[in-house]
């Protein structure tokens, strides 16, 4: 392990919005001597508000907070238009395609471009305000001018994920009850097309009624179908559609977007944000967290369909007025130096991404940043899962040149933003630790009934006061919102949110995330429910039991491990080769490639408590061959573990 602490560099430091340890504390003492004050001072100075809100925050129906009561706003006045006395041909977004082909849109062009989506989406198609618009996209500017057109016209949009199969894609439709879809033809990857209108056309197939149409961005130009009086052309449309948009007046509390995460049960939750309290936080943490200054150029590498995308690809960098790199393909395509490349021609300075990337960067080409100029560079980002420390060090020292603060950004789709993460040029920081809970974020490390955990143990990670860009609801479960997220911990006699993570914090206060203490696994970045893949497993005609558990890996951080129990093992399967390969082609068509199990192995039984309930601890114990220090006499069948253990050693795994 390595214990030294990284102090921020002088320069850095003396320049940086937050410069010291002392202005951080300063500013967390007046979030909690005046909560309300606080962000009233930062709804004043970060929001353009089209009219003012009456009051801060109503905790009168908890856990349904609210935020900035009766203000009124429009996010993409917020965004652009703000920005187009002062920076109108400025680089809004530079756009980099995975064949090298590039774009740089100016705010003025963005403006245009929003408004004329916009048009579209409300003249031809007669989109209004709270219609639901589901966006299965790939990575270029129309996603962004989407997403954008919908918070002009005070539509909701859901962006699912270009991996997500047809199945997990009308699932998510028919949940929002979607009046449109705005896709692609298809993208690149690689170096080579792929398609994803045909997916949009097998989800609707059965279902998704409300569904009215269908918006195609041509892209790759491939052929595909194009059903009558339902599918139209983006690229067709657009060009007649005035670039002059009236900004619906929406309020501070209504629905700007749903997007779909996993849970602990099998089916997704679609998580609402809201639109002041969201956008206001976006923009802080882009310029706190990231320390953003009026030339910078930002790239973060995440995907529009992550929250990671939606909150610092578009809406923060947007709304702090900043320069946006957003690119199509992967970071090792054509080689390791991809990435690298791009920060040196665009001068990149700050740089946000997920520590698998890291990891497999590290791998591919450890010395290929010195090949570089990467001079630019002034904050290193990572987020969505723990970073390893020997990856933390090659990033600190190879990409950063040992000058670059690295922030260790902890935060989730249910938080809208950044809540705990270093400040560059403030704090000291500890290696693949995520340190403190920036200013005005009561996040805790906690026991389920509010004390505080002994330092140096695994606690509950909660946030004990509401902020801003919460979460509100559960689209269409509000139930489901309250038991999820409010009924593990309380604190001073009130639920708190509970993240799901456990954490640890040490004898100065520093948090390390210790990793999800749910049924939820971390696979590079992405979070997946073992109750969802276990559902789509169950699919398999042959397929009895199923238990999905995490393993660790070296490259992903978590793999995904399946034992199953056939109803029939003389049921006449060919080869285990066979079962794994017909399994993951089950997965891949209910979930998405993403799910895909890298280990799955034929057990004669799972290990249950005499009622029932699947032991995943000694599962998880098995897959990482750990010794199982859990009493197994109370099992059912105590002898299944042995068998369980065998059944490991034959497979292999
Ligand atoms: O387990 C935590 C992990 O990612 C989860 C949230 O996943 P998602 O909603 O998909 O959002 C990912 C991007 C914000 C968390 O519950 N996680 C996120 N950031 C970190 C992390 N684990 C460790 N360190 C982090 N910095």
């Amino acid at each position: 392990m390595l214990e030294e602490k990284y102090y921020p560099d002088r320069k850095l430091a003396k320049d940086a919005r937050i410069r010291n340890m002392c202005e951080y504390r300063e500013l967390m003492e007046w979030a909690k001597e005046d909560y309300e004050g606080f962000w009233d001072h930062w709804a004043k100075e970060k929001i353009e508000w089209i009219s003012p809100y009456s009051k801060v925050l109503d905790e009168s129906d908890a856990p349904f907070y609210k935020w900035f009561i009766d203000g009124k706003l429009n996010v993409t006045q917020q965004c652009i238009d703000r920005h187009i006395e002062i920076r109108k041909n400025k680089a809004a977004i530079i756009f980099e395609g995975d064949r090298g082909d590039k774009q740089i849109i100016t705010y003025l062009e963005l403006y245009r471009n929003v408004n004329r989506m916009a048009n579209l989406l409300r003249n031809e198609f007669g989109v209004q305000k709270g219609d639901r618009v589901v966006l299965y996209m790939p990575m270029i500017p129309e996603a962004a001018y989407a997403m954008l057109a919908c918070a002009r016209l005070g539509a909701i949009h859901s962006v699912v994920f270009g991996g997500f199969s047809a199945e997990a894609l009308r699932d998510r439709i028919e949940d929002a009850g979607a009046k449109v879809v705005i896709t692609a033809d298809g993208a690149f990857r690689k170096g080579k097309p792929y398609m994803l209108k045909p997916v949009v056309d097998e989800a609707l197939k059965n279902g998704c009624e409300s569904v009215e149409k269908v918006l195609v961005v041509q892209r790759n130009f491939a052929d595909i179908a194009w059903i009558g009086a339902r599918d139209y052309s983006y690229n067709e449309l657009v060009v007649s559609q005035p670039d002059e948009c009236e900004a619906e007046t929406m309020d501070s509390e209504d629905p700007l977007f749903l997007l779909y995460t996993s849970g602990s049960t099998g089916k997704p939750k679609g998580v609402q944000h809201s639109q002041a309290g969201y956008i206001l936080w976006a923009q802080m943490t882009m310029e706190w967290v990231f320390d953003l200054k009026e030339n910078d150029t930002f790239w973060c590498t995440a995907d529009i369909g992550w929250i990671t995308g939606h909150t610092y690809i578009v809406y923060g960098p947007l709304a702090a007025g900043a320069t946006t790199v957003m690119f199509e393909g992967v970071p090792t395509y054509p080689d390791a130096g991809r990435a690298w490349k791009m920060v040196e021609e665009y001068r990149i300075n700050q740089f946000y991404t997920a520590p698998t990337a890291i990891r497999v960067l590290h791998k591919l080409g450890e010395s290929e940043p010195q090949k570089y100029n990467l001079s630019s560079l002034r904050v290193l980002g990572t987020v969505g899962e723990p970073i390893d420390p020997p990856a933390w060090k090659w990033y600190y020292e190879s990409v950063g040149g040992g000058r670059c603060s690295i922030v260790d950004t902890w935060w989730q789709t249910e938080t809208g933003g950044h809540m705990i993460s270093p400040l560059p040029g403030a704090t000291p920081i500890k290696p693949a630790c995520a340190t403190f809970p920036l200013p005005g974020i009561m996040a805790e490390v906690i026991e389920p009934d509010g004390s505080p955990v002994k330092s140096g143990e695994q606690g509950l990670l909660c946030i004990t006061r509401p902020w801003p860009s919460m979460i509100r609801t559960i689209w269409g479960d509000p139930e489901r919102f309250a038991k999820s997220y409010f009924s593990d911990a309380v604190k001073d006699g009130r639920a708190v949110y509970f993240s799901g993570d456990g954490a640890v914090v040490d004898d100065e206060g520093y948090i390390t995330i210790t990793g999800r203490v749910d049924d939820v696994i971390n696979v590079s970045g992405h979070r997946m429910g073992t109750a969802e893949i276990e559902s789509a497993i169950k699919k398999h005609p042959h397929v009895a039991e199923v238990a999905v558990v995490g393993k660790p890996d070296e490259l992903k951080g978590e793999s995904i491990f399946a034992y199953i129990v056939l109803k029939d093992t003389e049921s006449g399967l060919g080869e285990e080769v066979e079962l794994n390969r017909e399994i993951n082609d089950v997965i891949a068509g209910e979930i998405g490639n993403i799910a895909k199990a890298d280990s799955i192995v034929v057990v004669p039984g799972l290990p249950k408590t005499r009622s029932g309930k699947v032991m995943r601890r000694i599962l998880r114990a098995i897959a990482k061959k750990e010794p199982i220090t859990q009493d197994i006499s109370t099992l059912e069948d105590p002898s299944i573990v042995g068998k369980i253990e065998n059944a490991l050693k034959c497979s292999g795994c």
